[in-house]
């Protein structure tokens, strides 16, 4: 998939995101090395700490689906803000390497990385090799 299909793909999960408490509509479009496209929108709650970022929607769809590698991240919001310091850190688990694209309402692009947003991540080596059934 081109990056401007990935793009795209975050623009439309923008319109599906669930935010009737900020109004603050996110979509997430995250290309595996599988070649796979996983999407996510933010879902607000009544209980607003329960709130999902769009992103870590999208990493949780990934995973479910087998995919622990990533190559890029497509994050659309109205004013082209970056993600929160939780969803780069999640990012940040499945490798340092990830490109980063932000888009705003209008379209405008941002092109980043992961290691540009998220500089000195909190790391720790996992004790029990990871495990996939499949
Ligand atoms: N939000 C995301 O979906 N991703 C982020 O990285 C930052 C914030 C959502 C959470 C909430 O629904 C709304 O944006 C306002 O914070």
């Amino acid at each position: 998939m081109s990056r401007k299909a990935l793009t795209r793909k975050a623009q439309l999960m923008r319109k599906l995101a669930y935010a009737p408490y900020s109004g603050y509509r996110v979509g997430a479009a995250l290309l595996g090395r599988n070649g796979r496209v996983y999407a996510g929108c933010n879902v607000e709650n009544a209980s607003y700490g329960l709130t999902i970022c769009a992103e870590r929607a999208a990493y949780c769809q990934a995973v479910a689906d087998g995919c622990r590698g990533f190559e890029a991240l497509v994050v659309a919001t109205e004013d082209g803000g970056a993600p929160c310091g939780a969803c780069l850190q999640v990012a940040r688990e499945f490798g340092p390497g990830l490109d980063v694209a932000l888009v705003d309402a209008a379209g405008r692009l941002r092109q980043t990385t992961l290691a540009e947003l998220l500089p000195l991540p909190y790391v720790s080596k996992p004790r029990v090799r990871a495990k996939r059934s499949r």
